[in-house]
């Protein structure tokens, strides 16, 4: 297959092309597109072969459910039993955004589609090329993350083209994401809401709009016998071909240890990497050294991570050593995605050293 790029703005949308596209999907193709967290792979939610064409072109196990997005509230009732009050509360506050519900799904939804649960996870993306894809499609578009499964997510149109080149219709490049990280999972099919998945809509915000929230305990454990509510949670994600070790501390430890450890591998003949800020980026001493950006700057870690992960990838990094982001609002879902690719390979060393 011979894969079609376009580019437009959400400014300057190429109406002529977003009909093509949605013409793909209403006739069960593949289109990848930006949206405000990462790039998504979409097929036609309502369309079971859809749903196995994004599997298979994913290579993504067909047990993890998919997301529905859809363009309009008024479409929400179609694919879900019910709409509990407290997702009435989220939608009005939060969408469109980057949050996805978790509801009971009604028969129009194909269980290819929900990896065999009887729960639909869906999302009102505000992105606008997104909406007006998702609307040219008839409404209910199917997108997970547009890597391969286990790569970083995509927030460049290029990374689509490094995973799926050849294996979709369309690539919509629609220029850098503006998040970053994917969309916070909120499930709503319990007897408290659960957050599955942290993102950019974080626990404070949410306990504003309903009380209490609580959070899926296998979000932030290595421990694989207990299995996560979200599904694909459980998969190894977003990780680098690279070795990499979160490094933790306080800063001068932390930069002494990673220059250091990169000395000794580069000895070795390795090549190394670090992910660090701007403050101190000019510390380090390895063959790839890349910053999120100022730690003063509460989003960029979010929103670099997963392109700087790539780079590492593609600069042919064996060893990276990256610094911690826990603090700022986001730092628990930088952290989330960050432990997932270092699979949980932290270094504490701060302290006296003997
Ligand atoms: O920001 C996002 O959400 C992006 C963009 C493209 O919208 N999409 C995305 O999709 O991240 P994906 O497939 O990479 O991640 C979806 C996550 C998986 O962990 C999956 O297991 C979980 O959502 N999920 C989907 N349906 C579910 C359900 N019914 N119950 C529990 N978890 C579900
Ligand atoms: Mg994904």
């Amino acid at each position: 297959m011979v894969t079609e790029y376009v580019r437009m703005s959400e400014d300057e949308i190429d109406q002529e092309a977003i009909r093509r596209a949605g013409k793909i999907l209403r006739e069960g193709g593949l289109v990848a597109f930006p949206t405000e967290t990462v790039y998504g792979l979409g097929g036609d939610a309502l369309q079971p072969e859809s749903s196995r064409r994004i599997y298979a072109a994913k290579g993504r196990p067909s047990d993890n459910p998919l997301i529905v997005h859809i363009c309009r509230l008024s479409d929400l009732p179609a694919i879900v039993d019910e709409i509990p009050p407290q997702a009435q509360a989220l939608a009005e506050r939060f969408w469109p955004g980057p949050l996805t519900m978790i509801f009971h799904r009604s028969s129009l939804v194909p269980t290819e589609t929900t990896g065999g649960l009887d729960t639909v996870a869906v999302r009102f993306p505000s992105n606008r090329i997104a909406m007006a894809l998702i609307d040219a499609a008839g409404g209910y578009v199917a997108a997970p993350s547009a890597n391969r499964s286990g790569r970083p997510s995509p927030t460049l149109a290029r990374h689509c083209r490094e995973d799926l080149d050849g294996r979709v219709e369309m690539i919509i490049d629609g220029g850098q994401v503006g998040i970053g990280l994917e969309s916070t999972i909120i499930d709503l099919t319990g007897d408290e809401p659960t957050i599955l998945r942290p993102g950019f809509i974080t626990r404070p915000m949410l306990e504003q709009v309903l009380g209490e929230v609580q959070v899926d305990s296998t979000i932030f454990t290595a421990d694989s016998h207990q299995a996560p509510k979200a599904p694909g949670m459980k998969y190894r994600h977003y990780a680098p071909r690279g070795e990499l070790v979160i490094c933790e501390g306080n800063r001068d430890d932390v930069i002494s240890y990673i220059n250091r450890e990169a000395a000794a591998r580069g000895l070795l003949g390795h090549r190394t990497g670090v992910i660090c800020t701007d403050e101190t980026r000019g510390a380090y001493r390895a063959d790839v050294v890349r910053s999120t950006g100022s730690r003063e700057d509460e989003l960029a870690a979010a929103r670099e991570l997963f392109r700087i992960l790539r780079d590492m990838d593609s600069e042919g990094v064996e060893f990276i050593y990256s610094e911690s982001f826990e603090e700022g609002a986001l730092g628990q879902a930088v952290m989330n995605r960050l432990m997932k690719a270092a699979g949980h390979r932290v270094a504490d060393v701060s302290g006296p050293r003997t």
